[in-house]
């Protein structure tokens, strides 16, 4: 008996393969390696001390899915694999479409082909678009701001409409807010390919010397400094999250959706300056216009994930902010 992890080697998935190895969980991985490398996959090996079967495929190739569920006894999946980057959706949405909507659906044809019913889904809290005040909780309006996100939304809605077809499967969709922060070992880290075009990453570049100076993109927002407010959770309490998730999927049917948040709302500025006073490192920045399409605030009431998954986060700011500087400095 296994879970299958697909994008198993990228940045939320190869924490989360730590946590289930630690949780005494047997997993089976996929990735392609599209935003990930293979040294993730020993990472996970070495701090676990815990070996596992590795498949290198894509998951919209049907054939490779058919055979990794013939050759092992699948029980669950955690379905990580997917292109996330928003600035990149909204200049290629149809490779979004296509990726992330195809391997989808090649994943849940290939689980009923082989009665494996029990699926946590990678969703993320883009489908609030912009909402209209917070703290958010799981009822708000759905809706979606760039083509990623109308990806996270289209594959919400088919593991809705899936089970009110077949009330037999077990679908939890976690909706993250900001993950951030790495593996305590500084083994296992955020280290995109490309470009990277989130907060903290950028911030890990300036402070390395690898960008010259942060751009603030605004500080005329309705926010206690100006700057847009978000909830960033460590990447280990989300790993843990999808743990719970597991477990709670083997003990219900079902279609619900949790928010994976702290509950807490930090500003750009108060990031950097965290960082700052933790690493004792300076990041240069600059306020420049606003990012089209952010929210002035963006934050979670993650009070249905404890009560429904019994999970809450428990790393602050500052483990966030010196796990993320451990990794860069461990590995560079
Ligand atoms: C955070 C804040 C920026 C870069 C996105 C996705 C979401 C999830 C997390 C996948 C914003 C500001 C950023 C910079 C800045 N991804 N910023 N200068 O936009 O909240 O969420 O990533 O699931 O789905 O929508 O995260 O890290 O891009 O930005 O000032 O160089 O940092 O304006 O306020 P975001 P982010």
């Amino acid at each position: 008996m296994a879970v299958l992890v697909t994008g198993g080697a990228g940045y939320i998935g190869s924490h989360t393969c730590v946590e289930l190895l630690n949780a005494g969980e047997d997993i089976i991985v996929i990735d392609n390696f599209y935003n990930s490398k293979p040294k993730a996959i020993e990472a996970i090996k070495e701090i676990t001390g815990r070996d596992f079967r590795f498949y290198e495929n894509d998951c919209c190739d049907r054939e490779a899915l058919d055979r990794i569920f013939r050759e092992n006894f699948i029980t669950e999946v955690i379905h990580f694999a997917g292109y996330k980057a928003v600035g990149e959706s909204c200049v290629k949405p149809i490779m979004y479409y296509e990726n992330n909507i195809n391997s989808t659906l090649a994943l849940i044809e290939t689980m009923q082909k082989y009665g494996c019913k029990k699926l946590v889904f990678s969703s993320s809290a883009t489908v609030y678009g912009i909402p209209d005040k917070v703290p958010v909780t799981e009822d708000f309006p759905l809706s979606a701001i760039n083509p990623y996100g109308s990806t996270k939304l289209m594959i919400e809605n088919m593991c809705r409409e899936l089970y009110a077809s077949d009330d037999q499967w077990s679908i939890i969709l976690l909706r993250y807010f900001n993950p951030i922060g790495a593996h305590e070992s500084g083994k296992l880290g955020e280290d995109p390919n490309g470009i990277p075009n989130n907060l903290m990453p950028l911030i890990l570049r300036t402070a390395s010397g690898k960008m010259a100076t942060l751009s603030v993109f605004g500080n005329d927002y309705p926010t206690p400094d100006g700057t847009c407010v978000r909830d960033y959770i460590h990447v280990v309490d989300l790993a843990l999250g999808h743990v719970a998730a597991i477990k709670a999927a083997r003990a219900h049917t079902g279609c619900p959706a949790y928010n994976l948040g702290t509950g807490k709302g930090y500003s750009v500025l108060d990031i950097i300056n965290a960082f700052e006073k933790v690493n004792k490192v300076k990041v240069p920045y600059v306020i420049t216009g606003r990012r089209p399409g952010d929210a002035a605030a963006c934050y979670s009431n993650p009070s249905l994930a404890k009560k429904k998954l019994g999970w809450t986060a428990k790393r602050g700011l500052e483990q966030m902010c010196r796990d993320s500087w451990n990794y860069i400095k461990a590995n560079s």
